[in-house]
């Protein structure tokens, strides 16, 4: 066996965790993880706390960790970390990022555009002065902007996107930076999947992140209206899906200079999920479907104002406007036994029974 030894960054989010155990678990490669004390937390106890024991067990021998922050120049790291990274990073998975659909401004340009910036100067450096061959990107479906309709094409950024939120502004901005870099020279592939959730045989995630918290507001009754149509669709992948598709994206010589929609071709429609909700959930709150051009046009309502104030970040997702070409996701995976994910009423009952069981939906 040659060790070509992963950097990763974002190893204590959700995709991250997650990644990070099944190469553990799946390969003998070292990894060396780029992860920040938190809150008087050294990284090495979070790292244990969140990661779990296979991979805390490991540190020290098949795993380094790296103190450092995406937003610091040169990720904050010492002269001796940079020289450790230059002797043994063979390959680098940028992940980290601010995925809080209501992320402020600064902080999600600092985090995904600032980061990213960070990471393209790290790879350019470990590229010509040390053995980095090649970087893997975590992009996001909806750098398309889920405002507007528009087919996206995987190996092109819309040149005209209508963003919903900060986080697909500054992810779009973070990606044409990246592919920059890419036609510069830099060995870059980029994932871009569009909105991860739990697993697709346990429900299971780490982190209720991005679009569960939007679930909450409903099922709480935080929220009860819900301007959308039973038709309109929404785009969720689960999360083995994405890492067993990076894995074996990321093993191909061929994905070099390639971008991956990790998508879901059959997304669910709204109308199944209040099914699913009143069948399975019969307890949680009530949602009323209003018509969407009729919820636009009662702007002045108070009520309406408050709930456009919470929803609006996750409006586009709702109601998808995108579809997704993924003509180089199939040609990858053929033949590898990953095929694009079945996201159905059986597999959205399996992500909402998981988050009633951990108490973070009440039903
Ligand atoms: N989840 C989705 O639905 C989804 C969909 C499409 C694309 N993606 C992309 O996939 C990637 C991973 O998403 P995720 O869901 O795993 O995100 P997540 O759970 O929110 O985790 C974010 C990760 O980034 C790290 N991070 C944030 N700011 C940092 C900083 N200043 N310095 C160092 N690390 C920092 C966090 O570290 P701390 O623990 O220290 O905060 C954490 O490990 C992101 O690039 C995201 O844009 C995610």
């Amino acid at each position: 066996m040659s060790d070509r030894p992963l950097f990763i960054t974002g190893a204590t989010g959700a995709l991250g965790r997650r990644l990070v155990r099944e190469l553990v678990e799946t390969t003998d490669r070292s990894l060396i993880l780029l992860v920040r004390g938190r809150g008087g937390v050294s990284a090495a106890d979070r790292v244990g706390k969140l990661l779990g024991p296979v991979v805390a067990g490991q540190i020290g021998s098949r795993v380094e960790l790296l103190d450092g922050d995406v937003t610091r120049p040169g990720f904050g790291l010492s002269d001796a970390d940079r020289a450790l990274l230059r002797r043994r990073a063979v390959e680098f998975f940028h992940v980290a990022a601010l995925t809080e659909l209501n992320g402020g401004r600064q902080e999600s340009e600092q985090i995904n555009v600032g980061g990213t910036t960070e990471a393209l100067r790290l790879a350019w450096d470990l590229l010509q002065e040390g053995s980095l061959e090649r970087l893997f990107y975590f992009s996001t479906a909806y750098v398309a902007g889920s405002l507007r309709r528009y087919d996206a094409v995987e190996d092109a950024l819309n040149p005209d996107p209508g963003h919903a939120n900060n986080y697909e502004a500054t992810k779009y901005e973070a990606e044409r930076r990246v592919r920059g870099a890419m036609v510069e020279g830099l060995p870059v592939t980029i994932f871009r999947p569009s909105i991860v959730v739990g697993d697709s045989v346990s429900g299971e995630v780490t982190e209720f992140n991005v679009v569960y918290p939007f679930f909450k507001l409903y099922a709480h009754g935080i929220i009860n209206l819900l301007p959308a149509r039973p038709e309109d669709t929404f785009n969720v992948v689960p999360i083995d899906f994405v890492t067993a598709a990076v894995r074996a994206i990321a093993a191909r010589p061929d994905s070099v200079g390639k971008t991956y929609h990790l998508v879901t071709d059959r997304p669910p429609t709204i109308g199944t999920l209040l099914t699913v909700k009143e069948v399975e959930f019969p307890r949680m709150a009530p949602i009323t479907l209003v018509d969407p051009e009729e919820f636009e046009r009662v702007d002045h309502d108070p009520l309406v104002a408050k709930i456009r104030h919470f929803i609006e970040p996750y409006l586009g997702y709702l109601r998808c406007k995108l579809t997704f070409d993924t003509a180089n996701t199939r040609a990858a995976l053929e033949g590898s036994g990953i095929p694009l994910p079945e996201t159905d009423y059986r597999f959205l009952t399996r992500i909402l029974q998981y988050a009633v069981d951990k108490n973070y939906l009440l039903a």
